[in-house]
């Protein structure tokens, strides 16, 4: 039976997601980090922008290891960022101005400070507070080799050793343990944690690894751990790779910790709690599980509502790439119902303008790819600075923040380039981010061109687009649905540079790729352009130039 849905009860199929990684956003107490005042303080820019919702990166009690997804504390906000009573304040304030606030749950692991972890710490070998993590005895004969040879995503061993000997599963970071989630408790408490968050007022949930939670409880040996941990890397995967070459993404089939069966049933129950809410709520999944078939099984009509698409981010800028992958998504998202969704950065990548060559070209090339994203059926999530054209920072070393940047000794260098602090005014103190003396990651020296205050009085910058783009989308989406969506150019065809797709009548999106200027006659229709980026002659669209028109 089909559901009747008001339009505020589908909110969230096509709407716009923007994430705020608050440390980085607004610092309103100049202590050198961003904080929920801050982001209440900007709410007038967020209301600019036309988005739909925020999504906010982890705000809660932590030791900020990695960057907040270290929790000690899932119902209550890190001192850092403010209180329960701002929290509050950020709700209604941004509800009041009719965007929606979806908060990041944590659920995989928790912080080495949580009081579960401490608990168990404290208690000896065999105490029942264990059970709620993975705590094992060693092997070797004296126990002083780790369980298993899992490696954790952030380099090294899964496995670090407690002062009594035994060891504690961790998939990332070592102040990350990782949560039992066949523990009753557990699941108890990711409930109860939602419910806190909900009751609050809160839109939906991003889900951290959100297919990582469900471990092979017999912890074999897997054959090869790195390539586990690989496969999850978006900036790893080659994708020119040669096609007839198996997928080094294969090996995550039927793995010991990633996109297990059994994790199904814990969002099962998530959404069960979800559809007491009124109007709806919504999650959405990471989940870069392999085939992207599979990942669709998260955004199941019993289960979450949406999957991050991260195969979008990895697409080669070609025309055949992107009409290849965004129908491969279109084609299963129909098989489980949900929307799709169309990523381009998120705090854990590349920037896009990096992504793409950086300079002009990257930044052209970026708003390219944005015009198609932002019209594609769907939702789309940006994340803070995108809008802006940010490129990554360069950080000197003995800045840096990551994880990852220290636990594999400096060979990679982490993913803090993406997250500095946002430069809002091109006169103000540390771009009027903050007047602490010392920011927590260093802003480049030449963002002056790149700050919001110049931006917002320039025609043609990329705010401008944003905001232009954001504001039609929605009016593009409030006259058609997800279905209307046709290619006007073919599907797997490589000789052509063009991506072109209609909208129903609200929208025809032609983009040029290519390097040379092609003639778009035939693909025009009589249609007025209504926004574009790059150069159109009214015949000619050149590179890296897209026009809507309608
Ligand atoms: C997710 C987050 C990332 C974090 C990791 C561990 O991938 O997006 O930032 O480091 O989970 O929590």
């Amino acid at each position: 039976m089909t559901q009747a849905h008001t339009p505020d009860q589908v909110w969230w199929r096509q709407a716009s997601f923007y994430q705020i990684y608050p440390r980085s956003f607004m610092d309103s107490n100049d202590d050198g980090e961003g904080d929920l005042a801050g982001i209440i303080a900007k709410a007038d820019y967020l209301a600019a922008l036309g988005i739909d919702a925020v999504w906010l990166s982890p705000f809660y009690p932590s030791p900020l290891a990695d960057g907040g997804y270290d929790v000690a504390n899932p119902r209550e906000v890190d001192p850092r960022f403010g209180n329960l009573d701002d929290f509050d304040a950020l709700i209604s304030t941004l509800h009041s101005r009719d965007i929606k606030v979806v908060v990041d749950v944590v659920p995989n692991h928790v912080s080495v400070e949580h009081e579960w972890f401490k608990q168990a710490v404290a208690s000896p070998t065999g105490h029942p507070s264990r059970e709620r993590f993975h705590i094992r005895d060693g092997r070797g004969v004296d126990g002083s080799l780790p369980p298993n040879n899992w490696v954790s995503v952030f380099g090294g061993s899964a496995w670090s050793r407690l002062a009594d000997g035994q060891w504690f599963l961790h998939l990332f970071d070592s102040s990350q343990p990782d949560l039992n989630w066949t523990h009753p408790d557990v699941v108890a408490d990711g409930l109860e944690t939602l419910t806190f968050w909900l009751d609050r007022g809160v839109d939906g949930f991003r889900v951290d690894v959100a297919f990582g939670l469900m471990k092979d409880m017999t912890y074999a040996d897997h054959h090869d751990p790195q390539a586990l941990i690989d496969a999850m890397r978006l900036d790893l995967f080659d994708p020119e790779r040669d096609p007839s070459l198996p997928n080094p993404r294969e090996v995550l089939r039927g793995g010991p910790f990633f996109d297990r069966d059994e994790v199904h049933e814990i969002y099962r129950g998530w959404r069960r709690l979800l559809d007491t809410y009124s109007p709806e709520r919504m999650s959405v999944a990471e989940a870069w599980a392999y085939p992207a078939s599979r990942a669709m099984d998260y955004a199941r009509a019993d289960e979450l509502h949406q999957v991050f698409n991260f195969d979008f981010m990895v697409t080669p800028y070609r025309a055949d790439a992107v009409i290849k992958n965004a129908q491969e998504v279109l084609d299963n998202v129909s098989l489980v119902g949900a929307p799709a969704t169309w990523v381009l950065s998120n705090h854990d990548s590349a920037r896009v303008v990096t992504r793409l060559g950086g300079g002009a070209r990257g930044a052209a090339r970026a708003r390219v790819l944005a015009m198609i994203a932002h019209a594609l059926p769907g939702g789309v999530y940006i994340f803070q600075g995108e809008e802006l054209g940010l490129e990554d920072a360069e950080i000197p070393d003995a800045d840096r923040q990551d994880p990852i940047w220290f636990r594999t000794q400096g060979q990679d260098p982490g993913r803090d380039g993406a997250r500095v602090p946002l430069p809002w005014e091109a006169a103000g103190e540390h771009y009027g981010f903050s007047k602490a003396a010392k920011l927590w990651l260093p802003q480049p020296g030449d963002w002056h061109e790149v700050c919001v205050d110049v931006q917002e009085n320039r025609d043609g910058s990329f705010l401008s687009l944003y905001r232009s783009m954001l504001t039609l989308r929605s009016e593009v989406n409030r006259e058609c649905s997800e279905k209307d969506f046709a290619w006007l150019t073919e599907v797997g065809a490589v000789d052509s540079e063009i991506v072109a797709f209609t909208r129903g009548d609200a929208l025809t999106v032609i983009a040029n790729l290519g390097r040379q200027s092609v003639s778009v006659k035939d693909l025009l229709w009589g249609k007025q352009v209504f926004l574009m980026t790059g150069t159109f002659d009214g015949e000619h669209l050149a590179s890296d130039s897209c026009i809507w028109l309608r």
